[in-house]
């Protein structure tokens, strides 16, 4: 098994803890980015349940970020939210529709969470590295989504 594989039981293991949600949720976000270095933001944006066209930011781990409310549709999190579809910016300078957190952000990738076929959040990685995602990042990370889904 390799590392990212792994990373998948030890997501197992956090979502069937006794942690509560959000608890769950920052735990993920602590794991990713201390045993991947290329992940220098992690975090997660919760449908607004009263808004339900718009992203809240939720449990993370880097430096903190001034978009703590995404329109879906805004920047690589709306669109991810909209086109219900995993985004892999490898280049941000490359996007036209972009919402800037730091400036050392080379590239982000954006996996939407399903439950029950709706869009009801995501997980958010930033990179300081270009090109920072592999597709096997793209196959683990919409795995763990898929884990994490169970407890939304
Ligand atoms: N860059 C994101 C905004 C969220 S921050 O990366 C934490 C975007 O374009 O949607």
């Amino acid at each position: 098994m390799n590392s990212l594989e792994h990373l998948t039981r030890e997501v197992e293991t956090i979502i069937d803890s006794e942690l509560t949600v959000n608890e769950k949720l920052r735990a993920i976000c602590n794991l990713l980015r201390a045993r991947v270095s290329r992940y220098d933001w992690v975090g997660f944006y919760l449908v607004d349940k009263t808004k339900l066209n718009e992203l809240l930011l939720g449990p993370f781990d880097g430096e903190p970020t001034e978009h703590a409310r995404i329109p879906f549709g805004k920047g690589i999190c709306g669109q991810a939210a909209h086109r219900r579809k995993t985004i892999v910016a490898q280049d941000i300078s490359q996007e036209s529709n972009y919402l800037s957190c730091s400036p050392n952000v080379k590239s982000e990738m954006v996996v939407p969470i399903f439950k029950n076929g709706i869009v009801v959040g995501e997980l958010d990685i930033d990179s300081h590295t270009l090109s920072a995602f592999t597709s096997e990042d793209e196959s683990v990370l919409q795995r763990i989504c898929e884990i994490i889904s169970r407890i939304l």
